[in-house]
Protein backbone atom coordinates (compact mmCIF):
# COMPACT_ATOMS: atom_id res chain seq x y z
CA UNK A 1 0.00 0.00 0.00
CA UNK A 2 1.43 3.27 -0.64
CA UNK A 3 0.20 6.27 0.91
CA UNK A 4 -0.04 10.35 0.11
CA UNK A 5 -0.44 13.12 3.18
CA UNK A 6 -2.20 16.08 2.32
CA UNK A 7 -2.46 19.73 3.30
CA UNK A 8 -4.51 22.04 1.64
CA UNK A 9 -5.15 26.00 1.80
CA UNK A 10 -2.06 27.02 4.51
CA UNK A 11 -2.82 30.70 3.95
CA UNK A 12 0.61 31.32 5.56
CA UNK A 13 1.14 34.84 6.73
CA UNK A 14 2.83 36.86 9.61
CA UNK A 15 -0.57 37.36 11.05
CA UNK A 16 -3.58 35.50 12.55
CA UNK A 17 -6.82 35.00 10.60
CA UNK A 18 -10.21 34.78 13.00
CA UNK A 19 -7.61 34.76 16.20
CA UNK A 20 -5.86 31.75 14.59
CA UNK A 21 -2.01 31.63 13.85
CA UNK A 22 -1.57 29.81 10.32
CA UNK A 23 2.11 29.56 10.79
CA UNK A 24 1.20 27.63 14.08
CA UNK A 25 -1.42 25.38 12.86
CA UNK A 26 0.50 24.28 9.59
CA UNK A 27 3.52 23.42 12.07
CA UNK A 28 1.39 21.06 14.36
CA UNK A 29 -0.30 19.29 11.12
CA UNK A 30 2.83 19.15 9.76
CA UNK A 31 4.09 17.58 12.85
CA UNK A 32 1.21 15.38 13.63
CA UNK A 33 1.41 14.12 10.39
CA UNK A 34 5.39 12.71 10.12
CA UNK A 35 4.93 12.15 13.47
CA UNK A 36 2.05 9.40 12.88
CA UNK A 37 2.74 8.88 8.90
CA UNK A 38 6.82 8.29 8.45
CA UNK A 39 5.99 5.69 6.10
CA UNK A 40 4.52 7.76 3.33
CA UNK A 41 5.87 8.07 -0.13
CA UNK A 42 4.90 11.69 -0.91
CA UNK A 43 3.44 15.18 0.43
CA UNK A 44 1.32 17.42 -1.71
CA UNK A 45 0.37 20.75 -0.62
CA UNK A 46 -3.19 21.92 -2.30
CA UNK A 47 -2.58 25.29 -3.00
CA UNK A 48 -3.28 28.56 -1.18
CA UNK A 49 -0.17 28.04 0.20
CA UNK A 50 -0.01 31.54 1.05
CA UNK A 51 -2.81 34.35 2.00
CA UNK A 52 -1.45 37.12 -0.29
CA UNK A 53 0.79 35.34 -2.60
CA UNK A 54 3.90 37.39 -1.52
CA UNK A 55 7.94 36.26 -1.89
CA UNK A 56 8.23 36.71 2.00
CA UNK A 57 5.46 34.67 2.77
CA UNK A 58 6.91 31.94 0.65
CA UNK A 59 10.48 32.66 2.63
CA UNK A 60 8.03 31.48 5.60
CA UNK A 61 6.95 28.27 4.30
CA UNK A 62 10.35 27.07 3.13
CA UNK A 63 12.05 25.99 6.63
CA UNK A 64 8.75 24.48 7.60
CA UNK A 65 9.10 21.69 4.93
CA UNK A 66 13.07 21.43 5.25
CA UNK A 67 13.09 18.97 7.62
CA UNK A 68 11.12 16.31 5.38
CA UNK A 69 12.86 13.89 2.84
CA UNK A 70 9.54 13.46 1.51
CA UNK A 71 9.18 14.47 -2.12
CA UNK A 72 6.63 17.69 -1.85
CA UNK A 73 4.26 18.37 -4.51
CA UNK A 74 3.30 22.29 -4.51
CA UNK A 75 -0.19 23.40 -6.06
CA UNK A 76 -1.23 27.13 -6.78
CA UNK A 77 -4.54 28.55 -5.35
CA UNK A 78 -6.40 31.62 -5.54
CA UNK A 79 -4.44 33.54 -3.13
CA UNK A 80 -1.18 32.43 -4.59
CA UNK A 81 1.44 33.74 -7.42
CA UNK A 82 3.11 32.06 -9.16
CA UNK A 83 6.26 33.70 -10.00
CA UNK A 84 6.63 34.64 -6.28
CA UNK A 85 6.35 30.86 -6.02
CA UNK A 86 8.70 30.36 -8.29
CA UNK A 87 11.00 32.54 -6.78
CA UNK A 88 11.42 31.09 -3.62
CA UNK A 89 10.71 27.59 -4.75
CA UNK A 90 12.83 27.01 -7.92
CA UNK A 91 12.58 23.06 -7.80
CA UNK A 92 9.13 22.72 -8.30
CA UNK A 93 8.30 20.99 -10.96
CA UNK A 94 6.58 22.97 -13.83
CA UNK A 95 4.61 21.92 -17.24
CA UNK A 96 6.41 22.85 -20.18
CA UNK A 97 4.03 26.10 -20.84
CA UNK A 98 5.38 27.44 -16.79
CA UNK A 99 2.66 26.16 -15.05
CA UNK A 100 2.72 24.58 -11.40
CA UNK A 101 1.48 21.03 -12.41
CA UNK A 102 2.84 17.91 -12.38
CA UNK A 103 1.97 13.97 -12.85
CA UNK A 104 3.21 10.59 -11.25
CA UNK A 105 2.40 7.24 -10.64
CA UNK A 106 1.91 5.84 -7.42
CA UNK A 107 0.80 2.33 -6.95
CA UNK A 108 -1.31 0.99 -9.51
CA UNK A 109 -2.49 4.63 -9.90
CA UNK A 110 -1.65 8.15 -11.77
CA UNK A 111 -1.82 11.61 -9.90
CA UNK A 112 -2.16 15.03 -12.05
CA UNK A 113 -1.66 17.83 -10.02
CA UNK A 114 -3.41 20.81 -11.73
CA UNK A 115 -2.54 24.33 -11.57
CA UNK A 116 -6.05 25.89 -11.86
CA UNK A 117 -5.09 29.81 -10.82
CA UNK A 118 -6.73 32.22 -13.12
CA UNK A 119 -4.14 33.88 -14.30
CA UNK A 120 -1.23 35.90 -14.91
CA UNK A 121 -2.82 38.40 -15.76
CA UNK A 122 -4.47 38.62 -12.04
CA UNK A 123 -6.97 40.77 -10.85
CA UNK A 124 -7.49 41.58 -7.11
CA UNK A 125 -10.28 39.81 -5.06
CA UNK A 126 -10.92 37.47 -8.58
CA UNK A 127 -10.74 34.45 -6.68
CA UNK A 128 -12.48 31.58 -9.40
CA UNK A 129 -10.13 29.01 -10.99
CA UNK A 130 -9.52 28.68 -15.16
CA UNK A 131 -7.94 25.95 -16.61
CA UNK A 132 -6.57 28.02 -19.57
CA UNK A 133 -6.43 25.58 -22.94
CA UNK A 134 -2.53 24.82 -22.37
CA UNK A 135 -3.33 23.64 -19.34
CA UNK A 136 -6.24 21.66 -20.85
CA UNK A 137 -3.88 20.05 -23.59
CA UNK A 138 -1.52 18.92 -21.04
CA UNK A 139 -4.54 17.26 -18.92
CA UNK A 140 -5.63 15.43 -22.33
CA UNK A 141 -2.02 14.84 -23.06
CA UNK A 142 -1.24 13.46 -19.20
CA UNK A 143 -4.53 11.30 -19.75
CA UNK A 144 -3.69 9.58 -22.66
CA UNK A 145 -0.09 8.35 -21.06
CA UNK A 146 -1.86 7.10 -18.47
CA UNK A 147 -3.53 4.58 -20.62
CA UNK A 148 -5.09 2.08 -18.56
CA UNK A 149 -4.54 3.24 -14.88
CA UNK A 150 -6.97 4.67 -12.83
CA UNK A 151 -6.23 8.57 -11.87
CA UNK A 152 -6.26 10.91 -8.87
CA UNK A 153 -6.61 14.56 -9.73
CA UNK A 154 -5.75 17.14 -7.57
CA UNK A 155 -7.22 20.24 -8.02
CA UNK A 156 -7.26 23.58 -6.12
CA UNK A 157 -10.99 25.10 -6.91
CA UNK A 158 -13.85 22.46 -7.16
CA UNK A 159 -15.20 21.60 -10.50
CA UNK A 160 -18.68 22.04 -9.15
CA UNK A 161 -20.67 23.03 -6.78
CA UNK A 162 -21.03 22.15 -3.11
CA UNK A 163 -23.74 23.60 -1.57
CA UNK A 164 -22.29 26.40 -0.58
CA UNK A 165 -23.00 30.12 -2.66
CA UNK A 166 -20.34 32.28 -1.98
CA UNK A 167 -18.30 29.24 -2.50
CA UNK A 168 -20.19 27.90 -5.75
CA UNK A 169 -19.40 31.16 -7.31
CA UNK A 170 -15.46 30.82 -7.11
CA UNK A 171 -15.49 27.72 -8.29
CA UNK A 172 -13.28 26.25 -11.13
CA UNK A 173 -15.08 28.51 -14.25
CA UNK A 174 -14.73 25.62 -16.61
CA UNK A 175 -14.99 22.70 -14.59
CA UNK A 176 -17.82 21.26 -16.03
CA UNK A 177 -15.37 21.10 -19.42
CA UNK A 178 -12.92 19.41 -17.81
CA UNK A 179 -15.43 16.96 -16.03
CA UNK A 180 -16.26 16.03 -19.78
CA UNK A 181 -12.48 15.11 -20.60
CA UNK A 182 -12.29 13.48 -17.32
CA UNK A 183 -14.97 10.87 -18.21
CA UNK A 184 -13.94 10.54 -21.38
CA UNK A 185 -10.80 8.29 -19.58
CA UNK A 186 -11.50 4.61 -19.28
CA UNK A 187 -10.25 3.69 -16.20
CA UNK A 188 -12.38 5.26 -12.37
CA UNK A 189 -11.15 9.14 -11.85
CA UNK A 190 -11.32 10.55 -8.43
CA UNK A 191 -10.99 14.09 -7.71
CA UNK A 192 -9.26 15.94 -4.85
CA UNK A 193 -10.04 19.35 -3.79
CA UNK A 194 -9.56 22.03 -1.39
CA UNK A 195 -10.82 25.81 -1.33
CA UNK A 196 -13.80 25.28 0.60
CA UNK A 197 -11.93 25.14 3.94
CA UNK A 198 -14.63 21.87 4.75
CA UNK A 199 -14.51 18.33 4.39
CA UNK A 200 -16.78 16.99 1.74
CA UNK A 201 -17.48 14.14 -0.92
CA UNK A 202 -19.78 13.90 -4.04
CA UNK A 203 -20.24 13.11 -7.45
CA UNK A 204 -20.20 15.68 -9.74
CA UNK A 205 -21.53 14.66 -13.41
CA UNK A 206 -20.75 11.03 -12.58
CA UNK A 207 -17.23 11.73 -11.34
CA UNK A 208 -16.37 11.45 -7.61
CA UNK A 209 -14.78 14.15 -5.63
CA UNK A 210 -13.74 14.80 -2.41
CA UNK A 211 -12.85 18.35 -0.44
CA UNK A 212 -10.39 18.98 2.16
CA UNK A 213 -10.56 21.31 4.97
CA UNK A 214 -8.18 23.85 5.49
CA UNK A 215 -4.79 23.16 8.48
CA UNK A 216 -6.40 26.86 9.46
CA UNK A 217 -9.51 28.58 9.48
CA UNK A 218 -12.68 26.23 8.50
CA UNK A 219 -15.96 27.00 6.49
CA UNK A 220 -18.55 26.51 8.98
CA UNK A 221 -22.14 24.81 7.14
CA UNK A 222 -24.32 26.80 5.68
CA UNK A 223 -26.30 26.16 3.23
CA UNK A 224 -28.56 28.77 2.79
CA UNK A 225 -28.77 31.37 0.21
CA UNK A 226 -27.58 33.94 2.47
CA UNK A 227 -23.68 31.94 2.99
CA UNK A 228 -21.21 34.37 3.31
CA UNK A 229 -17.35 34.12 4.24
CA UNK A 230 -17.80 33.64 8.52
CA UNK A 231 -14.87 31.21 9.09
CA UNK A 232 -14.63 29.50 12.25
CA UNK A 233 -12.17 28.18 14.49
CA UNK A 234 -13.05 24.43 13.92
CA UNK A 235 -9.92 21.95 14.47
CA UNK A 236 -7.37 21.93 11.60
CA UNK A 237 -6.92 18.75 9.18
CA UNK A 238 -4.98 16.89 6.85
CA UNK A 239 -5.46 13.68 4.94
CA UNK A 240 -3.95 10.16 4.66
CA UNK A 241 -4.85 9.28 1.04
CA UNK A 242 -4.00 4.90 0.53
CA UNK A 243 -3.31 3.64 -2.79
CA UNK A 244 -4.47 -0.15 -2.18
CA UNK A 245 -3.86 -1.39 -5.48
CA UNK A 246 -7.16 -1.16 -7.51
CA UNK A 247 -8.58 0.98 -4.24
CA UNK A 248 -8.06 3.98 -3.25
CA UNK A 249 -8.92 5.07 0.53
CA UNK A 250 -9.24 8.27 1.74
CA UNK A 251 -9.17 10.16 5.34
CA UNK A 252 -9.33 12.82 7.53
CA UNK A 253 -7.08 14.00 10.81
CA UNK A 254 -8.35 16.90 12.81
CA UNK A 255 -5.20 17.23 14.81
CA UNK A 256 -4.79 17.99 18.05
CA UNK A 257 -0.91 18.84 18.22
CA UNK A 258 1.89 16.44 17.61
FE1 LIG B 1 -8.20 28.84 1.01
FE1 LIG C 1 -8.77 28.91 -2.39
Amino acid sequence: MQKLLVFSDLHIQDSTIIGLDPIARFTDAFAHALANHPDAQGIVLMGDLTHSGTASEYEMLKPMLADTRMPVTYMMGNHDRREAFVQVFPQATLDNAGFIQTGFDIGDWCVLTLDTLDGPPYHDRHHSGRLCSDRLGWLADMLEQAKDRPITIFTHHPFGDIGFSKLDEIKLENGMDVLGILRSHPMPVHILSGHVHRTISGQWDGVSYTVFKSTCHQNPLNLNEKHTYKFVDEPGGYSVVLFDGPNLIIHTEDFFGA
